[in-house]
């Protein structure tokens, strides 16, 4: 199968990369490298051991669009390209509509002249907003509070108006909830351009002595121990469901929503546990005023998944930890370049 992947070098772009070239797709990855570089890329080809092309540019470049289209003909396109700090698109909304949205948009223009029918969107938990019950399901009302999560609310809808546009078009939106960790070969991982926003890098910036104390924002939400509470998910169990989306679209039509997530949440004070044990490091921390917009808890019902996709998260939070601190460790000889081939 022909497959276009926007946003593949990116964190989970790389780690679902992996998973297509596995199962024998034919893949092109379009990466305007905004929050990724192509190091990641040549691991890629290191662990898959198959190549693929690597086309540089965005989604709101209709030419490029319109030549990938023409000549590679993708049978389904996984769209993870997007702007995603929370914090930035706040400061800065109309980048966050313009490439988020306007290059959906224009994706989708393109796979409708070039008749590509089928697409996978990369969505987030953010869209849900404030919780009116827990765990969230799909059905939950969606009230997003931030322009991040209101640009992927409004993607799910354009998407689900192109497919009811035209009955042969079908489309699934993930909904991710907290993606941690990295490949289990440690050739590959989270690798954030400029200063991380969220948790577990920061974790690791502690740990790696890269940062003195990690900031807990807020210690008496109602959960176990006071601290926000989130369904973390293995980078690795998020790449499997969207081959496990590629399946379900085979054989159905029309707009499907499934979270992905492990349906299990964890407080900052039991993942720094955690890490500490998995690492055997010590993570100094401060407990600091709650961030804005933040939740108390997030956690999701991955019923749906499990049932129509047939999918289930597998990694622990253990996997995640060991993963992650692995992929540290082994990090700055690879972006040295000095690793030249998987272990
Ligand atoms: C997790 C927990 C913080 C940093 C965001 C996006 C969401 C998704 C994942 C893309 C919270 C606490 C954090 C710190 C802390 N991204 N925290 N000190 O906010 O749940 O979700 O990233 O899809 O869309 O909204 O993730 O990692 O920022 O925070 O105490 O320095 O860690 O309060 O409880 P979040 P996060």
């Amino acid at each position: 199968m022909r497959v276009l992947i926007t946003g593949g070098a990116g964190y989970i772009g790389s780690h679902t990369l992996i998973e297509l070239l596995a199962v024998g797709c034919e893949v092109l990855v379009l990466d305007d490298l905004s929050n990724s570089s192509t190091v990641a890329l040549n691991q890629v080809k290191l662990i898959a051991e198959r190549d693929f092309e690597f086309i540089k540019g965005d989604t709101r470049d209709a030419n490029l669009l319109v030549e990938i289209f023409s000549r590679f003909k993708p049978e389904i396109v996984l769209h993870l390209a997007g702007f995603k700090s929370v914090a930035e698109s706040v400061d800065n909304p109309l980048s966050y509509y313009g490439n988020n949205v306007s290059g959906s948009v224009q994706l989708l223009e393109v796979m409708s002249k070039h008749k590509c029918t089928k697409i996978v969107f990369s969505s987030s938990a953010t869209v849900y907003g404030a919780a009116k019950y827990l765990p969230y399901d799909e059905d939950h009302p969606t009230n997003p509070i931030n322009p991040y999560g209101r640009t992927k609310i409004m993607i799910e809808s354009i998407i689900s108006d192109w497919c009811k546009a035209n009955v042969n078009n079908s489309a699934i939106a993930l909904r991710y909830f907290n993606p941690v960790g990295a490949h289990s070969s440690s050739l590959i991982g989270e690798n954030p351009c400029g200063t991380p926003n969220n948790l577990m890098p920061l974790i690791v910036q502690v740990a790696a002595g890269e940062k003195d104390k990690l900031k807990v924002f807020g210690k008496n939400y109602n959960t176990r121990d006071g601290t926000g509470a989130r369904d973390y998910i293995h980078v690795l169990d998020l790449a499997s469901a969207h081959l496990s989306a590629i399946g379900y679209l085979k054989n159905n039509v029309g707009f499907s929503v499934f979270n992905v997530g492990t349906g299990r949440a964890i407080t900052i004070l039991e993942l720094i546990e955690v890490f500490e044990l998995v690492s055997g490091t010590k993570i100094e921390y401060e407990f600091v005023a709650e961030r804005h917009g933040d939740l108390a808890i997030a956690v999701s019902d991955p019923k749906k998944a499990e049932k129509f996709l047939r999918w289930k998260a597998k990694y622990t939070v253990e996997d995640m930890c060991r993963d992650t601190w692995n992929w540290q460790i082994n990090k700055p000889k690879i972006i040295k370049g000095l690793v030249s081939t998987a272990p």
